[in-house]
């Protein structure tokens, strides 16, 4: 059978799920009374947050013109998070769709997609979607799609995978335009693992691309990056259900179930080959998940603390490139140090938890990984500010830069300059998409993107500015520690690295707002904050001056029970620092303003 290896790439909400469920419609594959709205995204979060987050793959069969096709659709996540994956599943593919909104037109994942794209050599079919909008500008989009993408205005396809419209003749271009695989069924084999997820009953289920030679049920196999060795248990395709079969061959995408019990122990982009002298070579651009976000997650109640550990111990089993180890803080007692693949795997971790725990969180403000070289000559790796050492001891200060694509329309291009350069963007160019719309790159300090760069790209061009980054590496900056004091004692969960530039500025609408949350003492409470033992903004908390009990009189005796309940409960989660009792709130308050 002729085989078809292809992806759909488009920006968020350009219609990806909706086409492919057209697709698997269309050839049979799915009825429509079996279609659940978006068959591929089938977390429930991913529903609801419309983003499709793991990469996934669907086989079709289609006859065309007397021939049978196995027509092979790889998922890819459309968001920069998960940009790996996005190439690994690019990496298995001979074809893709890009797909563009016909309102919308080329948005800067649409660009940064099509560039990883032509990397791998794909064969590209432009696709303009949502023909079917009255307010749709097919022409100015297939122009924008010129311009920026060297598209071919006569080759581009029209569709409404909404209405169903125009997708006949998008398959028949997808057999004609994208080359059949060219590997060789006789070669030793050789398989690229471009995805897993976690079965409660089968363990980790491996999406494998089988590049050269065949691979058979029962067989023995090695992960080649792993170095394990495993039994293929079960293998088969996806159409859309689990289908096993006997063999999968140069050319085919499928799964493997090999009873591994822990998706840490599959590697996205590993070579699946045999043991032994008979092994192909491994498969390029392997690289391990690279977490570039941390935070700190703290139960609210410290109670709590092993029922977070157990839901951050499930939530990691179908999601291995989220990791957590325990953390204490003087401030907010036994918690986790959690690392992301970038804001949105955050957030995504997040809802997870609140979805599936009942553990009310603290969550401490985000930073980025940073590098340090120390006088001594030792390159450290920092995922806490805590961790940075003191002033005198850094000979270096590194932080991850990104370059950034932001396609904007072109009345607001001043504004998204202006911003960047606050946040310390270099430009590095900038290109007109059609006369109305153009695409500013920027290289930007990764911890200025994930503070507010893209709420205040989207607050200042009315939501039509849209961002992608790609890391580019790490560079020094003059960057400092900040800490807060209280008392002399440093509160450890409120420090954080900034650029000296803003430290001030920073210093001071944290030092104002925490003094805005301390209840008085007995005694005056000093609130500071310094950089090394430098002090760089100061607050008092005066002390207390009258009875403040002597207020409660009269009302009535329900009411002051319960309030005296609730004071309990709240003492409970009052943290003391020194001799100064803070409570929880007036952190999670001071945390939110950043
Ligand atoms: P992500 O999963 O978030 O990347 O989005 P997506 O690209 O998969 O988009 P999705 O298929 O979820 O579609 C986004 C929205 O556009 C949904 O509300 C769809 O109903 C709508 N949509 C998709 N295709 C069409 C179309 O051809 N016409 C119209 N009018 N709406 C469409």
């Amino acid at each position: 059978m002729q085989v078809r290896n292809f992806c759909i790439i488009a920006h968020i909400d350009h219609g990806k799920s909706t086409l492919a469920d057209r697709l698997l419609e269309f050839t049979g594959t799915v009825t429509k009374r079996e279609m659940k709205e978006q068959l591929l995204d089938d977390l429930a979060l991913e529903r609801q947050r419309g983003i499709t987050i793991k990469a996934r793959a669907v086989s079709m069969r289609y006859t065309y013109q007397g021939e049978t096709y196995e027509l092979n659709l790889i998922d890819t996540p459309g968001h920069v998070d998960f940009q790996y994956e996005v190439s690994r599943s690019l990496a298995c593919c001979e074809g893709a769709l890009l797909l563009v909104d016909a309102f919308q037109g080329v948005e800067a994942q649409t660009v940064a997609n099509a560039y990883s794209a032509m990397e791998h050599d794909l064969a590209i079919i432009p696709v303009i979607n949502k023909i079917d909008l009255t307010h749709a500008r097919p022409d100015e989009v297939a122009a924008e799609m010129e311009q920026s993408l060297g598209s071919d205005p006569d080759a581009i396809v029209k569709v409404s995978a909404k209405a169903g419209l125009g997708i006949e003749d998008l398959v028949a271009t997808i057999i004609e335009k994208i080359p059949p695989p060219s590997g060789s069924v006789d070669a030793p084999l050789q398989a690229m693992v471009f995805d897993s997820n976690y079965d409660d009953y089968r363990g980790a289920i491996t999406y494998i691309r089988v590049m050269n030679g065949t691979v058979r049920k029962g067989q023995k196999i090695r992960f080649l990056r792993a170095g394990t060795e495993h039994e293929v248990v079960e293998m088969g395709q996806f159409q859309p259900h689990r289908t096993a079969c006997d063999t999968l061959r140069a050319g085919q995408v499928g799964y493997l179930i090999c009873n591994i019990k822990s998706l840490k122990d599959v590697h996205i982009g590993d070579t699946v080959s045999v043991p032994g002298k008979q092994a192909a070579e491994a498969l390029t651009g392997y690289s391990r998940p690279k977490r570039m976000v941390y935070c700190g997650l703290f139960p609210s109640d410290g109670q709590d603390f092993s029922e977070l550990r157990d839901a951050l111990g499930k939530l990691s089993i179908n999601d291995p490139s989220f990791e957590f180890e325990p953390e204490t803080s003087d401030a907010l007692g036994f918690g986790f140090r959690c690392g992301f693949l970038g804001l949105l795997h955050m957030e995504i971790v997040q809802q997870r938890l609140e979805q599936e725990s009942d553990v009310d969180l603290v969550q401490t403000a985000p930073n980025v990984t940073y590098e340090i070289i120390t006088k001594r000559g030792e390159t450290l790796t920092i995922h806490k500010p805590q961790d940075v050492p003191d002033p005198g001891d850094i000979e270096e200060f590194r932080q991850p830069i990104v370059r950034c694509n932001i396609v904007v329309p072109t009345d607001y291009i001043g504004a998204v300059i202006k911003l960047c350069q606050e946040r310390r963007g270099i430009q590095y160019g900038q290109e007109y998409l059609g006369p109305t719309r153009a695409m500013l790159i920027y290289d930007i300090p990764l911890a200025e993107v994930i503070y507010d760069l893209h709420d205040k790209i989207k607050s200042c061009t009315r939501g039509y500015g849209t961002l992608d980054y790609e890391m580019q590496g790490y560079e020094a900056a003059d960057l400092v520690r900040m800490d807060i004091l209280v008392n002399g004692n440093r509160v450890d969960a409120l420090s954080v690295v900034c650029h000296r530039a803003d430290a001030d500025r920073r210093g001071r609408a944290v030092v104002k707002k925490l003094k805005s949350e301390i209840d008085r003492h007995m005694f005056e409470v000093a609130v500071q904050a310094a950089i090394g033992s430098r002090v760089i903004a100061r607050e008092t908390v005066s002390a207390m001056r009258k009875n403040v009990t002597a207020k409660c009189y009269g009302g009535d005796i329900t009411r002051k029970r319960k309030l005296l309940q609730k004071q309990k409960e709240g003492k409970k989660r009052m943290k003391a620092v020194g001799s100064v009792e803070i409570s929880q709130k007036a952190f999670m308050s001071v945390l939110s303003t950043g």
